[in-house]
């Protein structure tokens, strides 16, 4: 337990914890969290952790999260812990699981790989590398680092 609550317990919706110090924002991207939300979101940056050093930690009210949006935040916070609650409850906790490949969750930086054209083939991707973070597009073979994915 946290010594301190950063942000408020929340009644319903989903938690995301453990996330690395820093890469808070991007989970907020990948959500695709913008002003015109109809729920409350809290980001909480660089909070002391005993198992991390620093962390951030997201709180959604009201959402709940699908299995492309998991998959995106296990490339980038790996180790994320995923509470899903319910009337102030913990219904269900989790850790994010990175996906051995990504099935059109990404579209492939070359323009003219086949999943990019109007042939209806789905993006795939497969994971080189987690750290740094390398995935591979099995069509193509172009290769993306975490600036290509989340920019
Ligand atoms: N939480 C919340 N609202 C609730 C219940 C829990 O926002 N009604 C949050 C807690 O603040 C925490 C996360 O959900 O960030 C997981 O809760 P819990 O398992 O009780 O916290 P810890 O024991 O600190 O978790 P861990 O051991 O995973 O660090
Ligand atoms: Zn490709």
């Amino acid at each position: 337990m946290e010594k301190t609550l950063r942000i408020s317990k929340i009644r319903d919706g989903t938690v995301i914890d453990h996330v690395p110090s820093g890469k808070g924002i991007r989970v907020i991207g990948i959500l695709g969290v913008h002003e015109d939300v109809n729920y409350t979101v809290s980001l909480a940056i660089h909070v002391p952790s005993s198992k991390m050093g620093f962390k951030d930690v997201i709180k959604i009210e009201n959402r709940f999260l699908d299995r492309n949006e998991l998959d995106m935040i296990s490339l980038i916070a790996p180790n994320a812990t995923i509470s899903i609650i319910k009337n102030y409850e913990i219904s269900e906790k989790f850790q994010v699981e990175l996906p051995s490949r990504l099935i059109g969750v990404l579209k492939c930086r070359n323009q003219n790989c086949i999943t990019n054209t109007h042939e209806p083939v789905e993006s795939e991707f497969e994971i080189v590398s987690k750290h740094p973070l390398v995935i591979r597009c099995v069509y193509c073979e172009r290769t993306m680092g975490e600036k290509d994915i989340f920019s």
